[in-house]
């Protein structure tokens, strides 16, 4: 299939996709390295066909994408001896996402993470969102972008390979105000890095925090515990939270706390410490301030598996990074080939803006005016040692 992009946004102004050209699409899954290939993932609810999207870079790298939430299935990467192994959770197909997933690899809005009881005030009106975590709201309501389906086309990168996907949220959509168009490439670079570059656009005031919700582990997907692992976040403080995981609105230093992660720590040493924030996290479930200087990309975590030598690292131009430790995975998940995902079985780090900012005047705001373009980029870089 020939693909040629010449994509307008539903709301006027066109996307900056410099990098698109026209591309062949193989109809096949096998893959040649900088290729990307397209098969059917299955059908979403609205009827419409998804497709899973296979790109391959020039060292065997495989990344796994489908158009439904816009969410990576599947990330192949060797370890210390060149053996390949999938290192992200999710389903076989479309049927398993749209069954329940705790947001497995998804792309996540119109806001990740919490806002308090689902209200916040943007000039001088409220708007009521969704309740759908205890008493807030969580990752855009109930349709969130990871259950939308996105308007996919291949994107040409030296020896990867890269898919963008388009969304069109109508004014209102979950309570949120604006025609908002958001627009996410996805590129497998040649160095083994999967880089995510978001933008978005707005015609009326509203607020937007978008990231990826991946959830990783370095030995294999449903190989058991992540605890094992080791972590560094490139972060002096954090932001406590309260029983129902909204911040207080304090920037707290980690020094001397289990969120002291400046210098690598194996994750499970201190996740059962008796420690309040630990318990209001039913472990790690925390934003980190990351220690920016400016707006530039700059490395926010690295984790390392001493059993596979993997090692990711991310690279952000977001405030603040969430970790979680998959506290609430219980075994009812159950993954790609069959594998059951246990409490603690996989990490995210979903690098955002700080959760509940709408309503929180001293974090950075989530605030996006029409005029203005909304834009982060993440990179998740592989290697071994
Ligand atoms: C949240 C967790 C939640 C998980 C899956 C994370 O971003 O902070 O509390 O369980 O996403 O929804």
């Amino acid at each position: 299939m020939t693909l040629r992009n010449h994509m307008k946004s539903p709301i006027g102004s066109t996307f900056a996709l410099a990098a698109l050209t026209t591309l062949t699409l193989a109809a096949t899954a096998s893959a040649a390295p900088g290729s990307i290939t397209q098969k059917p993932f299955g059908t979403a609810p609205s009827g419409q066909a998804v497709s899973l999207y296979t790109l391959t870079n020039s060292h065997g790298m495989v990344v796994k994408i489908t158009n439904y939430g816009g969410i990576v299935t599947s990330i192949l990467v060797p370890d210390r001896r060149g053996k390949l192994d999938d290192v992200v959770l999710g389903y076989d197909n479309v049927a398993g996402y749209i069954k329940g997933s705790p947001y497995f690899g998804a792309l996540v809005g119109r806001y990740a993470n919490r806002i308090a009881k689902g209200k916040f005030t943007l000039n001088n009106k409220t708007y009521t969102l969704a309740v759908n975590n205890g008493v807030n709201h969580l990752h855009g309501g109930k349709i969130g972008f990871d259950k939308k389906v996105w308007a996919a086309s291949p994107v040409r990168i030296p020896n990867g390979a890269g898919l963008s996907l388009t969304l069109y949220s109508p004014d209102m959509e979950e309570g949120y105000p604006g025609n908002l168009a958001v627009h996410v490439v996805y590129s497998l670079t040649d160095d083994n890095a999967l880089k995510i570059a978001y933008t978005a656009t707005t015609d009326k005031p509203t607020v937007l925090n978008l990231t990826n919700h991946s959830y990783f582990n370095l030995n294999g997907a449903g190989s058991g515990t992540i605890l094992d692992h080791t972590l560094m976040i490139n972060a002096n403080r954090y932001t406590p939270i309260d029983k129902t995981s909204i911040p207080f609105g304090l920037l707290a230093p980690v020094a001397g706390t289990p969120f002291d992660f400046r210098r690598p720590h194996v994750i499970g040493e201190r996740i059962n410490a008796a420690n309040l924030q630990i318990k209001n996290g039913a472990g790690y479930d925390h934003n980190f301030v990351l220690n920016h200087r400016g707006s530039s990309l700059i490395v926010a975590a690295r984790a390392y598996s001493p059993k596979t030598g993997r090692v990711l690292t991310v690279s952000t131009t977001e405030p603040g990074v969430q970790l979680y430790t998959g506290n609430f995975l219980d075994g009812t998940n159950v993954g790609k080939g069959g594998k059951v995902y246990n409490r603690r079985n996989a990490f995210c780090l979903e690098t955002q803006h700080f959760p509940d900012s709408p309503n929180q005047k001293a974090f950075p705001t989530t605030t996006l005016r029409p005029g203005q373009v909304y834009r982060q980029t993440t990179i998740d870089k592989f290697s071994t040692r």
